[in-house]
């Protein structure tokens, strides 16, 4: 029988079928991944990891891992896993397209009205008893309709957005390594080069996959480009923004707002400067956190697992 490691305690109907058909081992606490440690101790004779975009699965881990041959992860991103290390040693790696992609486009848009709406801050507002009448300025926002959007990572998540801003008549530009003439066709999106959509664009909105070469894409310079009343919107992974020159840019009032979904380090610390900050929107990584598309996310990884178990090739490979 195959040993299947699980680094985190996920809903029981889901773990079910696997315990069928293999040995499982499962981390048993809710809120936290099985600690470091304890997951290089335990992957020593396993045959599948089953984890998270938490859990590194990396040349260290690798190597307390001989007899290794799959990797599920419940995320669509997966900057988590050492493709090439997983490549090399003939690893299978499965991750959870598709099935999340309405889930978080409706996420970032919604985190892109909270943002230019104030949502947050007006409720806080009101809660902490301030809100001693109507008048005529007080907490206005960015307006969302008629407003330019930029999408930088234009894939599914970037069109599932873009599809969305039409209904609030936006003009939509997009950044991303190939042109995606179809949508610009059927939708009237715009292409426009990453300098130019900075600069043009009212809400600009990151949903790239975190790479190497998208480490600290908005930066400094870039921030400089944009509008000083432009929202930035950062659905991807902490990592494609310069969090120090952001903080900066919103301090200083270089840009107006900024919506943030992923930090460099999660959990961010509630110390981090950008929480000081009244025109930050943040929230805990939960893009994909409908129960549906969390459901979904169980379900494509049992059944990669599942197909792998039976010795055949699963969907949704990335080695
Ligand atoms: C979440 O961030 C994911 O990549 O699925």
């Amino acid at each position: 029988m195959k040993k299947v490691l699980i680094t985190r305690k996920f809903p029981e109907q889901f773990v079910a079928p696997l315990q069928e058909v293999a040995e499982v081992v499962q981390w048993h606490e809710e809120h936290s991944a099985m600690p470091r440690e304890q997951l290089l101790q335990q992957v020593a004779d396993v045959d599948a990891i089953w984890g998270t975009l938490e859990d590194q699965i990396d040349e260290e881990l690798l190597a307390h891992a001989p007899k290794l041959k799959m990797v599920a992860n419940l995320a669509v991103g997966y900057n988590n896993l050492h493709i090439e290390a997983l490549r090399d040693r003939g690893i299978m790696a499965t991750n959870t397209p598709n099935v999340l992609t309405n889930a978080t486009a409706d996420l970032a848009f919604g985190l892109l009205i909270a943002t230019a709406r104030r949502l947050v801050e007006g409720a806080d507002y009101l809660r902490a008893g301030q809100w001693q009448g109507w008048s005529p300025m007080q907490l206005t926002g960015m307006e969302v309709s008629g407003a330019t959007l930029g999408i930088i990572g234009m894939g599914r998540i970037g069109s599932a957005v873009a599809r969305r801003a039409r209904g609030f008549d936006m003009q939509v530009l997009y950044h991303n390594r190939n042109r995606k003439y179809e949508d610009e066709e059927m939708y009237g999106f715009r292409y426009r080069d990453l300098d130019a959509l900075l600069q043009e664009s009212d809400f600009v909105m990151v949903l790239t996959p975190y790479t190497a070469e998208t480490h600290h894409l908005i930066s400094a310079r870039e921030l400089a480009l944009m509008k000083e009343t432009a929202i930035f919107i950062n659905v991807s992974r902490g990592g494609t923004v310069d969090e120090a020159a952001l903080y900066d840019a919103l301090k200083n009032g270089d840009i107006w707002a900024a919506g943030l979904d992923v930090f460099e380090q999660e959990p961010v610390p509630v110390e981090h400067p950008l929480l000081t900050l009244p025109n930050v929107v943040a929230l805990p990584h939960i893009a994909s956190a409908s129960v549906k598309a969390r459901h979904e996310m169980f379900k494509t990884n049992v059944e990669a697992l599942l197909t792998f178990l039976d010795d055949d090739k699963p969907k949704n490979r990335l080695t």
